[in-house]
């Protein structure tokens, strides 16, 4: 029988202890009624993932303010019934003896709703390559309501009963459009230097620190690269993180890749360079790091913990076609977890389902 022993073995974080080293990945599920509150199938697919023994179950994209949703299904913290929809998928995810997290976000020039006339915003008025349209720059003021809306949104979602808020400063959502230099093109103290663009995420670091006091784990999502001519490179995020570290944030989400540069953050994925990211990272910040990309099969899940890479492993499409994934590797029963086909059918929004759904498993 398989042992897993790093892999199956607990870690503490921040305070907060996991029960193994297996986490699922910040989702976006689409899992909302047409008014925003959470659906039921949200509640039970946490639920049922937490079952299959993930050890930290993030709950995907979820945005501080409307203005910040990602595309109309996105779940808004500003939303009290919203809060309350998502204390039951907290619940849920304890219920299974899981820790429950939660990613807050804001889209900014990534946004699709722009369609429902909701302003589009960014750090500069460039548009992100493949929405086309011009955002418009948010000025100091603004940029200082949002870090608000961040810290606000981490109360709240504490006060729900979530264990630990995951920070997205990845994937060119708006705290990465302020970190790279080609959507972040201000002159003002938010542009510049790394160290300037770095400070719209510093700021909400700190401002959700203060906002939930020292005991609260905080998490960031950042990019190990861009994999994008001109955006970030290793030495960057390497920097970040260090940044990040030195403000108190104790856990980091190492991922990678930007809007129009997919196809070399898929390749990236396969070849298993997302590895050589997180470890770097790691090394650089000295904090325990997540490495996701890919990663289907515990065995090499494993290996990558032995190899010191990374402290924990993400696994996020595998999970989706196979929420027995774990339970099944765990008794060596390989033969029978049904595989992720890669067909990208969960990327909802873009392959035009009404939300989440899975070929392999069905609908959830
Ligand atoms: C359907 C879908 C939705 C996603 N939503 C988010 C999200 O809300 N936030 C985020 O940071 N990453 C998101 N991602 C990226 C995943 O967290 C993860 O990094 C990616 O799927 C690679 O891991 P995997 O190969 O194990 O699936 C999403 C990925 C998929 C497939």
């Amino acid at each position: 029988m398989p042992k897993f022993e790093r892999l199956m073995s607990q870690i503490t974080i921040d305070g907060l202890t996991i029960p193994n080293r297996i986490v699922f990945p910040a989702i976006h599920t689409g899992y909302t009624e047409p008014d925003g509150r959470i659906s039921p199938k949200m509640k039970h697919f946490h639920s049922e993932l937490a079952r299959g023994g993930v050890g930290l179950s993030i709950v995907g994209f979820t945005a501080v303010s409307a203005q910040g949703k990602f595309c109309p299904e996105t779940p808004c913290l500003d939303d009290d019934r919203v809060v309350e929809g998502l204390a039951e998928v907290f619940r849920a995810i304890h219920d299974h003896g899981s820790v429950a997290a939660v990613q807050i976000a804001y889209a900014g020039r990534q946004n699709r709703t722009g369609l429902e006339g909701m302003p589009i915003v960014a750090p500069s008025p460039i548009p992100c390559p493949d929405l086309k349209i011009v955002p418009r720059a948010l000025s100091v003021d603004e940029i200082e309501a949002i870090e608000n809306q961040f810290a606000e949104a981490t109360a709240r979602v504490r006060d729900a009963g979530v264990d630990m808020v995951q920070i997205h400063g990845a994937h060119g959502y708006l705290i990465h459009q302020f970190l790279s230099p080609l959507s972040n093109q201000r002159t003002d103290i938010y542009g510049g230097s790394l160290e300037n663009r770095m400070l719209f995420l510093l700021n909400i670091v700190r401002k959700s620190r203060q906002r939930v006091g020292p005991d609260f784990p905080l998490s960031c999502r950042i990019n190990g690269q861009d994999y994008q001519e001109g955006g970030l490179t290793l030495d960057d995020a390497r920097q970040i993180a260090r940044a990040l570290a030195k403000e108190g944030i104790q856990f980091l989400d190492v991922s990678g890749g930007v809007r129009g540069a997919e196809r070399v953050r898929d390749e990236a994925m396969a070849t298993g360079d997302f590895r050589r990211l997180a470890r770097s990272v790691r090394e650089a910040a000295g904090v325990p790091v997540s490495c996701v990309g890919m990663i289907t099969d515990l065995r090499t899940a494993e290996e990558i913990l032995q190899e010191n890479t990374s402290d924990m492993i993400a696994i996020g499409r595998a999970l989706i076609a196979d929420p027995r994934l774990i339970k099944k590797s765990l008794r060596g029963e390989f033969d029978a977890i049904n595989p992720c086909n890669k067909c990208n059918t969960c990327y909802y929004w873009i392959s035009g389902q009404p939300h989440l759904t899975c070929p392999v498993y069905g609908e959830w």
